[in-house]
């Protein structure tokens, strides 16, 4: 069985380590979604990883609705990537955009516009905005104009990705977000082609994953899920069966890589107290398996000799360890992550978690 050290082939992608830096939504952009020069700092100092999963980008206005968060659909935010893209290239690394399209929980106080879903559903929590947590309005169901414009919105994001310079993308379609709202049952309450069975339910997914490898390429394109549990109120009646039924589609898409969300009962994030899918996905898909949440070196390793996983994406732990891989690699203790400054501004709890030669040092 293959340990955290050996390399690995996602697509197009080639991974020297199975130490994947999940993707982690910061709010370090602009209020035009620009991305600014310390994200490159932050992204750089994390080149050790196998693979970068990019911050959740907005693949448009209409989609992102995070304070401070990045987005791909204009040359502004293209042009403010690139110096961010080519830090984490100079010092060694890959990273990968992921597209972003939040559905239902985008509020109109950061996007400026009325929030689209599969259905006319709201969503359950409050939304961070530009001025605090405020009450989702109802979305309304997206009718087939919608769905053609943010299918060419995915597409160009995708597009733009590859112009500021990231090595692929992966698609957002976990989490609760717009691609989530079209797969469960909870939220998707259509009647026409995009609801009612499972097969229907994962047409927006596939045609979403051809939209974009029409332009990126299916070897530079990976996808995200969260198969078990709710997220964001996004529910669905019998996950397994949605999810095993979506890792044969991607198999027939030839998506070469997907990452799995999928926390146990005591995760610290979004704890989930249901069997795990991904061993039935295993089954019917052959590409490359990314598992995720809680975590640590002993646990990444005995996960990769079960045999579900290829590799593990690790989202906390990587905030507060710029040098994660050489700290497993060595049983070197962990920095705890400061969970006050996740989404706040500036370098505080971003760029100066300290290295351990730093800490060995002082
Ligand atoms: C601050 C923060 C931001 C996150 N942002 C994203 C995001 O942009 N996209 C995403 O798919 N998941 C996001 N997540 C979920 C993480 O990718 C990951 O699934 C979660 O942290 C559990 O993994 P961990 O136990 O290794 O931290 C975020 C989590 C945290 C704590």
């Amino acid at each position: 069985m293959p340990t955290l050290f050996e390399p690995l082939t996602l697509g197009a992608l080639a991974l020297p380590n199975r130490i994947i830096m999940a993707p982690l939504t910061r709010g370090r952009a602009t209020k035009a979604a620009v991305p600014t020069a310390i994200m490159g700092e932050y992204y750089a100092q994390r080149a050790g990883a196998g693979l970068i999963i990019s911050e959740a980008t907005g693949i448009s206005r209409e989609g992102l609705g995070w304070p401070f968060a990045p987005g791909l659909w204009n040359n502004e935010q293209v042009e403010g990537w690139k110096p961010a893209v080519a830090a984490v290239h100079d010092a060694g690394g890959r990273i990968v955009a992921q597209l972003w399209h939040m559905g239902r929980l985008v509020h109109h106080n950061v996007s400026g516009m009325a929030a689209v879903s599969a259905s006319a559903t709201r969503g359950p929590n409050k939304a961070h905005t530009y001025d605090g947590k405020q009450v989702l309005p109802e979305a309304h169901a997206a009718t087939a104009d919608d769905i053609a414009h943010i299918l060419g919105d995915y597409a160009a994001a995708a597009r733009n990705a590859i112009a500021a310079g990231f090595d692929g993308v992966q698609i957002h379609s976990a989490n609760g977000y717009l691609i989530d709202q079209f797969l469960r049952d909870g939220t998707n309450l259509r009647d026409d082609g995009y609801g009612g069975p499972i097969a229907n339910r994962l047409r927006f997914m596939r045609e979403v994953v051809e939209a974009v490898a029409s332009e990126v390429g299916i070897a530079r394109t990976g996808i995200r899920l969260s198969p078990i549990g709710e997220s964001q109120g996004a529910n669905d009646s019998d996950n397994a069966a949605l999810f095993t039924a979506a890792a044969k589609e991607l198999e027939a898409l030839d998506v070469p890589w997907i990452e799995l969300r999928e926390p146990g009962p005591h995760s610290t994030f979004r704890a989930a107290d249901e069997p795990a899918v991904s061993p039935a996905m295993r089954r019917a898909y052959s590409g490359r398996i990314v598992l995720n949440s809680d975590y640590v070196g002993a646990t990444a390793e005995a996960k990769l000799a079960e045999g579900v996983a290829d590799a593990i994406s690790f989202g906390r732990t990587f905030i507060a360890n710029p040098d994660l891989v050489a700290r497993i690699r060595s049983g070197a203790p962990l920095n705890e992550a400061n969970p006050a400054t996740f989404y706040s501004a500036g370098p505080e709890g971003y760029t100066d978690y300290p290295l351990r030669t730093e800490q060995e040092a002082a």
